[in-house]
């Protein structure tokens, strides 16, 4: 007997009939970045395709992304000031509250995550409040909460940290149902690495530290058992979802948490990683389109539920 593996490769119809992973737009949570204004739709040069968005236009582009079946989006906001504390991470008339707000208003059917964290609203760019040059932890811990809390207030279903501050989980959860949002959700960054990847991020995001690194909070990318330590941490403390980032540097780790826990599990294609693609593609050097489908299968496949990709729009096009 022969055995003849290319069988089952012969033709498309054949192929399609045992293909073992399938990516549909419903995976898909689509990255938006927003800052105050009117009828903004600023280029972000280092992510060629996106957009820093006012609270009108990202609700065009949730619009849109709605049309195309993306379920979901995931806010990330430029404060009009910067202060020691990120102050401006929590006030009811915020950047990202006021998005939230208008997006739940005009396209109620699409769920809006929003990040949590407070490097985009310190002036030194740290995710958390400086104590002697140190992000102090526990102090940390009580504005995440209040931008938490605000964030639900403006309609968010699900808030997402993204700070890697240790308890973060448990404060907000404990501060959210205290407040009565017992229906908000946390999808916890719950591995999060410290790493190169997130380059083009902070340039849109405009919150990258002033001084130091971020990798006195944010885990070593050498480490897996520290991920699957954290993953169950974050479990325990209540998350509802968990998230493993970067991706595709970390397609061993998206499995081997898939293989521990038991809740949904997102990965975040990162900013660097779609910028590469971009940018090898302008060069011609790769097909984009082909390159960004291998790119989210194999996130999928490693053992992601769900992706945070600013492929989004283009790839859900494309199924
Ligand atoms: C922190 C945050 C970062 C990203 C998402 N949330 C940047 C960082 O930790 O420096 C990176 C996302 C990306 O690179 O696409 N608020």
């Amino acid at each position: 007997m022969n055995i003849r593996p290319r069988r089952l490769r012969r033709t498309p119809a054949i192929r399609d009939m045992v293909r073992e992973t399938a990516l549909s737009p419903k995976d898909f949570i689509a990255p938006l970045f927003v800052k105050h204004g009117q009828g903004i739709k600023d280029p972000i040069p280092s992510m060629p395709g996106q957009f820093q968005f006012s609270p009108d236009t990202v609700t065009e582009e949730v619009r849109e992304l709605h049309s195309l079946s993306v379920p979901a989006v995931i806010l990330f906001g430029l404060p009009d000031s910067k202060d020691p504390t990120g102050t401006r991470s929590f006030a009811d008339d915020g950047v990202v509250q006021r998005a939230v707000s208008e997006i739940k208003e005009k396209v109620p059917e699409v769920l809006v995550f929003t990040d949590v964290c407070l490097c985009e609203y310190t002036d030194h760019g740290h995710c958390g409040i400086l104590k002697e040059g140190e992000v102090d932890n526990d102090a940390t811990l009580e504005v995440l909460a209040l931008q938490a809390i605000s964030h639900a207030k403006a309609g968010a279903d699900f808030v997402a940290p993204s700070d890697m501050m240790d308890g973060r989980v448990a404060a907000i959860r404990w501060e959210l149902d205290e407040a009565g949002f017992h229906k908000t959700g946390i999808l916890s960054y719950a591995v999060k690495y410290s790493s190169g990847f997130y380059g083009p991020f902070r340039e849109a995001a405009d919150s990258a530290p002033q001084f130091g690194d971020r990798a006195g909070y944010q885990m070593d990318p050498a480490n897996a058992l520290e991920a699957l330590k954290e993953a169950s941490l974050d479990v325990d403390e209540g998350a509802d979802m968990i998230m493993v980032k970067p991706a595709l540097s970390y397609l061993d780790i998206i499995r081997r948490v898939r293989d521990q826990c038991v809740l949904p599990l997102a990965a975040y294609n990162v900013s660097g990683e779609y910028a590469m693609v971009k940018a090898a593609q302008e060069r011609g050097w790769i097909d984009g389109n082909r390159v960004m489908m291998e790119t989210l299968i194999s996130i999928k496949r490693a053992g992601a539920d769900l992706i945070l990709t600013y492929f989004a729009k283009e790839a859900a096009a494309l199924l």
